[in-house]
């Protein structure tokens, strides 16, 4: 866990990783980058929101607290917001979503910052980042003792799907929701950087020598490799490189793709927690039951697979007219899952499950899944993980086999960051693809905002370096 040293008072300027799974905000002092505390003494602050619905001003109410209860169910967030609705953040939106299911419950809102879709929904993903932003800005603001509003913003190399028709379409889609959200929030300066480029930059200051290093950063929602010529100047040169202005010419490549921890969670919501609903059984015909509302309701962070998996509630039911009592009874929870709106919960549990297998040898874990039925559970074996990694194991090879191919070199070091690089059977792979290149394991958690804040000093901060260019 990455812990923050606290005091920053004086300091004018931060990195911010707003990641898919955990936010950071580092400022980079004289003794280097120092994250501040999100929560209680946490450097990281899970990407959830959470918003609790507001009772109705009297005046607006016709006679009974029915009309209250029902005005309620129909706010949307603006309407709560404006009746004071107070958002909360991380942990604590966390417990606030267990303690007050009827309230508004956000996860991961990068995940849809690529999204192509309407007007109405792209305005209240702009609002929910935004409320996100800000909070991360007041955080700044408290441990510095003075506004910030100017930052380096970390992002990945593609938002959206690195092999896709247009991957800029998408990435421009996804910056200016960013840009716009950020401003809102009151950030007015504002910088984007490669997020494995900021990683390169933290892992540099503990290199002696230069080097070519392949730096590979796995998260919750994208992988991104970025090869960079790295090290401290070569003698006689003018300036350290470790404190260069403009690093284009030292970034020999880099690539991403929008695959991460999140696909793995999905893919063994899918395969590993399914089946205790229904998923996998047959209808008396001998036909299996159909498995699309399943990977529907896995797809958390698609809206139309979600708004498809509402609307499913009539196939459900025919499914069930055509299977056995004993059948049709699991098909039911599936029904549950739906009418009940935890599709987010049962991933979240898939991921409670990836950790505890991936950070033991144990070879399987019991999930509960007290929320579809009470006392039920379903066991999940280390084998079941190892399938859903799978595609992200693939990915992160081909986006290796790329960024090498790009860059035209072989790596003498290769630095691995992000949550999603504890899996041992990932590090393996990277392992397989390069022999005996040696291998850095850096902090999964700070190494990607320690880089955004030199980045955000270097290009604000007094002296000749300021004002560089934005990367995007
Ligand atoms: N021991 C572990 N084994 C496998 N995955 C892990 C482990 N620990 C954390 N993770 C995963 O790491 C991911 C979060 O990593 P990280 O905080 O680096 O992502 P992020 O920076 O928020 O996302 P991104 O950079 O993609 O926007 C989650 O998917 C989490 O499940
Ligand atoms: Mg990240």
């Amino acid at each position: 866990m990455t812990r923050a040293r606290q005091s920053s008072e004086g300091a004018h300027r931060v990195g911010v990783d707003f990641g898919t799974s955990n936010c950071l905000v580092a400022f980079a002092g004289p003794q280097g980058p120092r994250p501040i505390a999100l929560e209680g003494d946490d450097a990281t602050l899970p990407s959830v929101v959470q918003v609790p619905r507001m009772p109705p001003p009297a005046a607006s109410l016709v006679d009974t607290p029915l009309d209250a209860y029902e005005a309620m169910q129909r706010q949307s967030l603006a309407d709560a917001l404006a009746l004071g609705a107070r958002a909360r953040f991380g942990r604590a939106a966390l417990a606030a979503a267990q303690d007050d299911p009827d309230g508004f419950f956000f996860r991961s809102p990068k995940s849809f910052l690529a999204a192509d879709i309407d007007p109405v929904h792209r305005a209240r993903f702009q609002r929910i980042v935004s409320l996100m932003l800000a909070h991360l800005r007041e955080c700044a603001s408290e441990a510095a003792g003075r506004p910030i509003t100017q930052a380096c913003f970390g992002r990945p190399v593609n938002f959206g799907n690195g092999t896709g028709r247009d991957p800029q379409l998408a990435n421009s889609r996804a910056l200016s929701l960013l840009e716009a959200a950020a401003r809102d929030a009151g950030w007015q300066e504002i910088l984007f950087e490669f997020e494995p480029v900021a990683a390169a930059l933290d892992f540099e200051r503990s290199l002696q020598r230069r080097q070519v290093a392949l730096i590979v950063d796995i998260g919750g929602g994208t992988t991104d490799c970025t090869v960079a010529l790295l090290g401290p100047a070569a003698a006689g040169e003018a300036s350290a490189r470790s404190q260069p202005v403009d690093r284009a010419d030292d970034i020999l490549a880099s690539v991403g793709d929008r695959v991460g921890g999140n696909d793995a969670d999905t893919a063994l919501a899918f395969a590993g927690l399914m089946p205790a609903l229904g998923l996998g059984l047959h209808e008396r015909s001998g036909l299996p039951v159909p498995p699309q509302p399943y990977s529907e309701a896995v797809d958390v962070f698609s809206v139309p697979a979600q708004t498809a998996f509402q609307r499913a509630g009539a196939a459900i039911a025919a499914t069930c007219r055509r299977c056995d009592e004993t059948v049709a009874r699991q098909v039911r929870r599936l029904e549950t899952l739906r009418e009940t709106g935890q599709t987010l919960w049962l991933v979240t549990r898939a991921e409670a499950a990836k950790l505890a297998l991936s950070e033991s040898a144990a070879t399987q874990t019991v999930v509960a899944l007290e929320r579809i039925e009470a006392g039920l559970s379903t066991r999940v074996g280390a084998e079941r993980l190892g399938r859903a990694l799978e595609p992200l194991r693939l990915a992160l090879e081909r986006l290796i086999t790329e960024v090498l191919a790009q860059a035209g070199a072989r790596p003498e070091v290769v630095y691995l960051t992000g949550g999603s690089a504890r899996a041992t059977v990932l590090q393996d792979a990277v392992r397989r693809l390069l022999p005996g290149v040696p291998m850095v394991m850096g902090d999964a958690y700070g190494s990607v905002v320690a880089g955004l804040a030199m980045r955000a000093e270097r290009a604000f901060g007094p002296g000749p370096a300021a004002r560089i260019r934005p990367a995007r």
